[in-house]
């Protein structure tokens, strides 16, 4: 693995127009962006014979410890998917709940959060929530915009061919003169653009696909699926992610000889 020893600041003004695509990105020993799909919840209850809700109850304390593992490690971003464009195919009931978790999960963390000089962000198609939902988060992440230390984006009623969709809208709302459209058109327009790509995936619960997350921007991510349930999921398993992450040799298209040569390069 490629170590950059740019500072952190560096880094942070470096990357939020990095595209693995145009350019090789800076890699570090830590992954910058860590992205996770936060599966095994209902699994988790059923094999406990509690209701599923309970395992959704369970994953909101995973997420905590979560935030507070990333900041130990020094991840600068973690994304996470909390619900799905196609989640809403749930049973009524389930769903309902699930918003209730995130408007109140919302009210209790928000101070914590700020107390903590991390910064909130909520990405996908919030016009289906609730008036009073869309305005706990508009106020969470107004609230936490100029903070620093970690970036935490939540992933709601998110789907990464929507994802791709909306830009490619706005895009053309803005810049209707435009016939050819490139990559660097685009990409300020999708909903993550003022992160890096993710340098790690994360899948909990045992499943080994997609399931219409990030689509574009994880071009050149390294995947880690584990078995392991989402609320089992603390500091442990996330230093194995992190270990497994770099024995990886992140090559961008180019040879392994290549990767060595640039190594050796002062
Ligand atoms: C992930 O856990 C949480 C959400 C999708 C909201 P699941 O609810 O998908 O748990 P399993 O996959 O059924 O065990
Ligand atoms: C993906 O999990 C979405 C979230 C974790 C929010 P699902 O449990 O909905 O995914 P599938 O249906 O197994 O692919
Ligand atoms: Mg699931």
């Amino acid at each position: 693995m490629e170590f950059a020893s740019a500072s952190l600041k560096d880094r942070r003004s470096n990357m939020i127009d990095s595209s693995s695509t145009i350019a090789i990105p800076a890699v570090d020993a830590i992954p910058r962006h860590i992205a996770i799909i936060m599966d095994g919840n209902g699994r988790w209850a059923t094999q406990r014979y509690m209701p599923r809700v309970a395992g959704h109850s369970k994953g909101v304390e995973a997420v905590r410890t979560m935030v507070e593992a990333c900041i130990e490690q020094g991840v600068r971003y973690l994304t996470l998917f909390a619900f799905s464009s196609e989640n809403w195919r749930r049973p009524e009931e389930e769903v309902s709940i699930l918003m209730r978790l995130f408007m109140t999960a919302l009210e209790r963390e928000v101070n914590r959060l700020h107390a903590n000089d991390i910064c909130l962000k909520v990405v996908g198609d919030l016009s289906r929530f609730s008036a009073p939902l869309q305005e706990k988060i508009r106020e969470a992440e107004q609230k936490t915009a100029s903070n620093n230390r970690l970036v935490v984006t939540i992933c709601a009623n998110y789907g990464g061919r929507w994802d791709i969709i909306q830009a490619m809208n706005r895009l053309r709302a803005a810049q209707p003169q435009l016939t050819e459209i490139e990559e660097q058109h685009l990409t300020p327009y999708l909903s993550m653009a003022y992160a890096p790509e993710p340098d790690l995936f994360i899948r909990t619960g045992g499943e080994q696909r997609i399931s219409n997350f990030l689509l574009w921007q994880l071009a050149y991510t390294e995947l880690y699926f584990t078995e392991t349930f989402w609320p089992d999921f603390g500091r442990a398993e996330l230093r194995a992610a992190i270990l497994s992450y770099q024995k990886r040799e992140r090559r961008f298209g180019r040879t392994s000889e290549q990767l060595l040569d640039s190594k050796k390069a002062p």
